[in-house]
């Protein structure tokens, strides 16, 4: 029997890349989006049906589940990973950007899981892969906002595991580094605020250096990999880090007092 999937964000970057991979892996694949009319060349590859999800809108996300059921009679696993970030100096951030950021990477998260977890409870079985980052675990200066939804989808995945493991649902974290996709362009929102000028020479310091880390990144290939991967490998491990290992390994074994430097002498120039 095919397996099938389910991702949210599936328009671009890491999303579009593991529609595609599941596909050539020969399972079913519900490709979600804000916007499925504009998916035209996606819903030409057989098995891939683009439905319509806003991770912001609960209507929505039983739609597609319940459009999906309907086309293939099955969910295996679904996939986290939409979502965008505020960047800037937390001062200028507005009160609504924050929300807007909470309520995608964090509330957009657990809206989905809600709505997948009775599903899954009812089969006995299901894996659910949150997208996080390598943000996650660690920060970087003008992304705060960000690393606090990232920081929360962590925090949130591992407490999830301990409720559901018994009812065999497995959650898996994905984080990745750096990854050239939209995330460093049009899914990227600036936080500016009239008349605060005190940290123009800061983000000119930081900026260029962060959006370089991003440029020069893998393409979203290799976070498909490690989603199919983590979907696949019948294993309990939790975490998996892609083009991160590193620094994660650094910042289990150094202190703040070591590793907080060293991360701001390679952002901030
Ligand atoms: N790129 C990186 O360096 C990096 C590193 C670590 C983690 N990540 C995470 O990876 C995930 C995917 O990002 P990406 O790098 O592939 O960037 P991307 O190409 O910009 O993709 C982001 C996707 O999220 C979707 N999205 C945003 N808000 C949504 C909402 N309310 N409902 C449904 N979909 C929504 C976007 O849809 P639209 O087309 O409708 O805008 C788009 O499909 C994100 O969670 C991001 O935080 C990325």
């Amino acid at each position: 029997m095919e397996k099938v999937v389910l991702i949210t964000g599936a328009s671009s970057g890491i999303g579009l890349h593991t529609a595609k991979l599941f596909q050539v892996k020969n399972w079913k694949v519900a490709a979600t989006m804000r916007r499925p009319d504009e998916a035209a060349a996606l819903r030409q590859i057989a098995d891939i049906e683009c439905f319509r999800l806003d991770v912001t809108e609960p209507d929505s996300i039983r739609e597609a589940i319940s459009a999906t059921l309907g086309k293939w009679g099955r969910i295996d696993a679904v996939v986290n990973n939409a979502g965008f970030a505020v960047v800037g100096p937390f001062e200028a951030a507005s009160q609504s950007e924050i929300e807007r950021q909470i309520e995608t990477n964090v509330y957009g998260v657990m809206n989905v899981c809600r709505e997948i977890l009775p599903y899954f409870r009812e089969r006995s079985r299901g894996i659910i892969v949150n997208v996080a980052s390598m943000g996650g675990r660690i920060t970087f200066p003008l992304y705060s906002i960000y690393h606090a939804s990232k920081w929360a989808v962590e925090g949130f995945s591992e407490a999830l595991q301990y409720e559901v493991k018994d009812f065999g649902i497995k959650i898996k974290i994905i984080e990745p580094g750096p990854i050239k996709t939209d995330f460093y362009d049009r899914s990227m929102s600036i936080s500016r605020k009239e008349g605060l000028t005190a940290y123009d020479n800061f983000v000119a310091r930081t900026m260029p250096n962060l959006q370089h880390a991003g440029e020069t990144g893998p393409d979203g290939s290799v976070v498909a990999e490690t989603i199919f991967r983590a979907v696949t490998d019948e294993s309990s491990k939790m975490r998996y880090p892609v083009n991160s290992r590193l620094i994660l390994a650094a910042r289990r074994l150094l202190p703040d007092r070591l590793f907080l430097p060293v991360i701001r002498r390679a952002v901030v120039k």
